[in-house]
């Protein structure tokens, strides 16, 4: 998928992130174009003799990773040490993801590592979370989901596919909700509100979930711990 922000700087988040990956770690192989240069970080650190593993989270993370010769695992074979995931929006500790409609797995796989090092350039970070929410819902909760968002004071719109007519299908057969809320005030409130909703697999909120925020400048880049 084409992403917008600045490049360079991502590859230099996502190679300074890389670059704390620690000899027999496990990691969580966040999805989008940020994530992609970690991914490749890693696959030369592998092909330098480190030993990592990742635990891909959507078919682009996988494949990129099998492209290059980084091996990958599951969550049901190891547990990760840490994940290296991009975001859409960045305030403190919370993120809004799922720009690639991947964010189900990112969260699941990003929840369960010690640590999640997020990677983004300056163009990410913002004072108040304000980027529609996605929401990823079961194909038959879209009209129901969609009325429990507008009663919660959000505006849900269909992602529609690019280069295929028709709806997003995330790589779990679902549809995805694109919820304009404006500022959002109270993301922990909001999070529950939404995944509260019958048929809602998962949002894009992942509130007070960033260990360390590598954001990616014109110089290097910079390691906020949070
Ligand atoms: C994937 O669904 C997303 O959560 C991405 O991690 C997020 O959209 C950031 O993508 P970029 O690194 O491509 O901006």
């Amino acid at each position: 998928m084409k992403r917008g922000g600045n490049n360079a700087q991502k590859r230099r988040a996502g190679e300074a992130a890389a670059d704390a990956v620690a000899d027999g770690q496990v990691v969580g192989l966040g999805t989008g174009s940020t994530a992609a240069h970690a991914i490749r970080a890693l696959g030369r650190a592998v092909d330098a003799g480190r030993d990592v593993e990742g635990i891909p989270t959507s078919y682009q993370s996988r494949e990129l990773a099998r492209k290059v010769g980084l091996p990958t695992t599951t969550l049901e074979e190891a547990s990760p040490d840490l994940a290296i995931d991009g975001a859409d929006q960045v305030v403190g500790s919370d993120l809004i993801k799922g720009g690639g409609a991947a964010h189900a797995r990112e969260k699941l796989v990003d929840a369960a590592a010690d640590r999640l090092l997020v990677v983004a350039d300056e163009t990410k970070l913002a004072e108040a979370l304000s980027v529609p929410v996605p929401v990823e819902v079961l194909p038959d909760a879209r009209e129901p989901v969609a009325d429990g968002v507008r009663e919660r004071g959000g505006e849900p719109t269909l992602r529609a596919a690019e280069r295929k007519d028709g709806p997003v299908v995330t790589d779990n057969g679902n549809l995805v909700l694109d919820c304009e809320f404006g500022e959002i005030d109270d993301p922990a409130g909001l999070a529950a509100d939404i995944s509260a909703l019958p048929g809602v697999l998962e949002h894009g909120l992942f509130v007070d979930m960033a260990d360390a925020i590598y954001v990616g400048t014109d110089e290097g880049a910079t390691v906020r711990e949070s």
